[in-house]
Parts: C-alpha cells; structure tokens; sequence
C-alpha cells in the first residue's frame, strides 16, 4: 500500500515537472544545474552559475550581471564551502530547500534550510536578483519560503534591506568578502544598529569604523552624499515589525549597487552602458578624519577645517586629560565644568550645524511636538541633549533625546542640525555674565561715538557761523 502511494506522489512529482514549462529562470523540481550550464533572470540582467573568483580556483556557486563582461558577482551561496571539483550541482527538493551537492563525493556543499512541504517548490532567479524558493504561481513575496536578499553577502542591490526584522530577530548586513579570491566573511561589516534611534555603522569586527548617523526624515543626519538624483531613490523604514533601509533605481536599465570592499570601503556603483562598465560615484575612503569615529571623545566636536587641531570642548566643558589634548590625543574627551544640579534650574546651550551624536543610547517620538523637547529632557536627570529628530515640516514635529555621554560630533558646512546640550545653571549665567559685558561695552562706546559726533557737527557749526555762512 504504502508503496502504492509512493509510486502515485513520484508519478505526480514527475507529472508536476514535465508539464511545468523550463523557462530559463527557474529551477523545479528533478532539475538540476550543473557547470556550464546557469539560470538567466527574465529581462536578462542577472545570471546564476558557477564560478571561480580572482585567481581562487575552488568553485562557488553566485548571481552576476549578465552583460558584464567582468561579470561582477553580487551573491554567493557557498562562502565559505569552495567546491574542489567541477561536479557541482544545484537541485531543489520536496521541502523547498535549495541543495548544491557535488557529484563527485555526493556531500551536501550548501543548502538553503527550509522545512515545509510544497507541493510544487520551484526556485525563480527573479529580474531584481533575488533568488527565490515559492510554491509554484504564488508570486506574493510575503510567502517566499527563503529569498537570497535574506542573505546578502557584500553587495547591497535595489530592493534589499539592511536593518533587521524585529518579529524573527533576521539581521540584513553587508559583509565584505575576505580578499579579491576568497567570498568567505571578511573583516568588514555595514549594518544597521536598532538600537534608541536606528544608525548606520562600519564596523571591522565589534569596533565602529564610521557612523553613517541616524535617519532625519530626508536622509542620515549630517551626510551630504544622499541627496535626490537621477539614478536611485532611497527610503528608510521604521515600525514595530522591522526597521531598515532599502535604495532602488529609477531606470532598470542603469544599475546601481553598494558593495564593502575587502578592505572595509563602502563604495556605490552605477553602471555606464556607453562604456559598459561601472563608474564608481561615491567612497567612504573618500571621507575625511573627521569621521572617523568617535575622533574627539566625548563632549567635542569635529572641525575638519582646523585638522590637526580639529577637537574642541563644547562650551560648558573642558578637557578630561589637558596634558593629552595638548598634544592632540583627544581619546578622553571632554567633561563638564561644572555638574549639574538636576533640577529645573539647568538649562541647554546650542551647537548650530553639527553631525548629530550617536543615539545608540537616546529615545525619539517623531510625532511629538518639538516645542515640548526642551522640558521632556530636562524633567528627566539622565537626559544630556536634545535635537530635533524630523527636520521635515521645518522641524516641527519630533523629539530627540540623549541618556549618554554625547559622542561622535563634527562641525558640517551644510546639512548640519542644532543640538541643545544640557549644562548647569552656572555655565548659563556665565555666558549672561559675557553678553552683559559685551552690551554694556557697546552702549559705552555707542554712547562715546554719539558724543563726540555731536562734538564734530558742534563745532562745524561754530566754524561756519564764524565764517557768515550759515
Ligand atoms: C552525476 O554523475 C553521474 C555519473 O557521471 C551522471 O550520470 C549523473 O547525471 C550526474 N548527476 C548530476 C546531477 O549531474
Ligand atoms: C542550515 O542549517 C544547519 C543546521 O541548523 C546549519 O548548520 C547551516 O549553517 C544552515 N545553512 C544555511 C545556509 O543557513
Ligand atoms: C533607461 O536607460 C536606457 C539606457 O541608458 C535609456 O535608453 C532609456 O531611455 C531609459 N529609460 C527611461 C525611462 O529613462
Ligand atoms: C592617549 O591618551 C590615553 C589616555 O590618557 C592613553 O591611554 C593613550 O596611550 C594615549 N595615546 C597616545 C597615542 O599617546
Ligand atoms: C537646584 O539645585 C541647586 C543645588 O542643588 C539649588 O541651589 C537651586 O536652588 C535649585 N533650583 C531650583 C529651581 O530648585
Ligand atoms: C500624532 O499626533 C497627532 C496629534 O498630536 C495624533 O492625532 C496622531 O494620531 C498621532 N499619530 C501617531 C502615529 O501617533
Ligand atoms: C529617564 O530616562 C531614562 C532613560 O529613558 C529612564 O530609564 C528613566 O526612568 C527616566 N527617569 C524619569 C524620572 O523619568
């Protein structure tokens, strides 16, 4: 009997991929591609086969642009699990899951790990280079059973996400590859920390290379390099369910990617057809010290134009190691003069045009009013800043605030915002004391200048009548 069922479920299995039409960007069930052969997406931008990297001669299994004679490689399955062998082989099985076996030793090399029967698991290499396993016409991407954009590798294409789902804990992440030869998980890292406000790192392992910022409703804060162009759009999202942030081109004919370079570089791509090759439009190599991060410690700020002596103390602050400061080593940072006292009679100083602070420890409400911001951090003892967090609608709407030492601050010539710095009553009535002194100097020297005018006309006067003219 039971040998009955089987023959009937491999005859319908067997029925199931005869009568499914071979269309070159998918992979059913029974099938299976070898070297040599690959699969082509629809509109023919990305293929998938196999192929050796640089002067690695291991095999690896990956999606590249078709009409790039380099054929530049944006995902690899097998990272870390070169096939020694030309006997490689891509199958899908009942369960969904995606297999490469080598032929040769029949070890399983890679496998894609889904645990549902379907019915009829076909793999499409879809026209956005997402290699997808979904149960036969069900084209709606919420029941993709495993997508390859779950898994990026170093490249980031239209329509990915970095950020992570907030529901099944799924982390999307750049990660670069070891060298030239080698896809393994190199070093280098651009992820999305969720943390208080959601920011942009690059890592090299746990320590932060550079902090893209977090997100101001236009772009990441104090970044000139996103503005509205010809070639891609851009989005950041953040709700209960997940929290990322996804490009896509505006025209499918100009590709456009961001890759991390094996030496941690976070470059974008965008493909020139007149050359047919790529044109690299921005580098975070190209950036200057100030962002390196956390340059200038706690409670400083960045000022590129006065490099070597970039740091400086915001006001209210002064330098935790002086003797080390002098000599431009700035890793201790800043500290308050005087403390606070905690109460209502704190107040803030205003920094105009800087990069925001890291928010990893920091509280928003984008829908608050940004009036009631000043008293929201100074009812709460820990609150050590606010800023604006939405600059949309004049910056209105949205409250920032920090509950750390204030990190990671740089001076920008343009797209800068103001940060409301929390000091001591002190350090406020100081500042009065200077204005005082600067308007009573003024009124004198008004006064004086009035004077002595007076004087000159008075004088005139007398020369003229003296002389009958007047
Ligand atoms: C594996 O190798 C055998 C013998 O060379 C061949 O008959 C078979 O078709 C191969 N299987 C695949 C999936 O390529
Ligand atoms: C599949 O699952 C196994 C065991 O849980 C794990 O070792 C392997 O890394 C997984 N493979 C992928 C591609 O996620
Ligand atoms: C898209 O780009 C191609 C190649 O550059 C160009 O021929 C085509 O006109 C563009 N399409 C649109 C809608 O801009
Ligand atoms: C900078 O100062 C810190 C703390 O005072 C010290 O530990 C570190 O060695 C100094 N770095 C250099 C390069 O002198
Ligand atoms: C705040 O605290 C300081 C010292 O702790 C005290 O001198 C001052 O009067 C207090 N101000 C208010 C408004 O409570
Ligand atoms: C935002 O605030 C307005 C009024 O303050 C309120 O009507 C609206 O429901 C709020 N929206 C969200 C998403 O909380
Ligand atoms: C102040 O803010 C911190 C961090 O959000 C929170 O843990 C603490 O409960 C707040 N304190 C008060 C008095 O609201």
């Amino acid at each position: 009997m039971a040998g009955f069922i089987m023959l009937i479920i491999s005859f319908l299995f067997s029925y199931i991929t005869i009568t499914t039409t071979l269309s070159p960007d998918t992979i059913t069930l029974g099938q299976s591609i070898n070297e040599g052969e690959t699969v082509v997406s629809a509109g023919e931008v990305y293929e998938l086969g196999f192929f050796s990297p640089g002067k690695s001669s291991g095999r690896y299994l990956g999606i590249w642009y078709k009409k790039d004679v380099e054929k530049t490689v944006v995902w690899v399955a097998n990272r870390n699990t070169p096939i020694s062998d030309s006997s490689g082989f891509l199958s899908i099985n009942a369960q969904g899951s995606l297999v490469l076996r080598m032929n040769s030793t029949n070890d399983i090399v890679w496998s894609s790990n889904a645990s549902t029967t379907l019915l009829n698991p076909v793999a499409v290499l879809l026209e956005s280079g997402n290699l997808v396993v979904k149960d036969g016409n069900d084209n709606d991407p919420d029941n993709f059973l495993w997508q390859s954009f779950d898994y990026p590798c170093n490249t980031f294409l239209p329509g990915m996400k970095i950020g992570r789902n907030l529901v099944t804990s799924m982390e999307w992440f750049l990660s670069s590859w070891k060298s030239i030869d080698d896809p393994a998980p190199g070093d280098f890292t651009f992820q999305a920390d969720p943390h208080g406000f959601p920011q942009l790192f690059v890592k090299m392992g746990p320590e932060i290379l550079y902090r893209v910022g977090s997100w101001n409703g236009l772009r990441w804060t104090g970044t000139t390099q996103l503005e509205p162009n010809p070639v891609y759009t851009y989005e950041f999202v953040s709700n209960e369910k997940e929290v990322f942030y996804t490009f896509d081109i505006r025209n499918r004919s100009v590709p456009s990617r961001m890759v991390v370079s094996p030496s941690g570089d976070v470059q974008r791509f965008t493909w020139i057809d007149r050359i047919k090759s790529w044109s690299s439009f921005f580098t975070t190599g190209q950036l200057d010290r100030c962002e390196n991060y956390d340059l200038c410690g706690s409670y400083a700020s960045c000022n590129i134009n006065k490099y070597p002596d970039a740091c400086e103390c915001f006001k209210g602050f002064t330098p935790k190691s002086p003797g080390e400061w002098e000599i431009l080593n700035w890793t201790e940072g800043c500290v308050r003069r005087a403390s606070l006292n905690c109460n209502h009679s704190d107040g803030f100083l205003k920094h105009e045009a800087v990069k925001l602070p890291d928010t990893s420890n920091s509280w928003v409400d984008n829908n608050i009013s940004f009036a009631k911001c000043e008293k929201l951090c100074l009812n709460n003892c820990s609150c050590t800043a606010y800023a604006n967090s939405d600059v949309r609608e004049g910056g209105t709407r949205g409250c920032l605030l920090w509950f750390s030492d204030l990190l990671d601050i740089r001076e920008l010539a343009a797209n800068g915002q103001d940060l409301y710095v929390r000091v001591a009553a002190s350090e406020l009535e100081q500042l009065s004391e200077k204005k005082r002194v600067i308007i009573i100097v003024t009124c004198v020297v008004s006064a004086m200048g009035v004077l002595v005018l007076g004087w000159i006309i008075f004088m005139c006067k007398r020369k003229l009548r003296i002389q009958g003219k007047l």
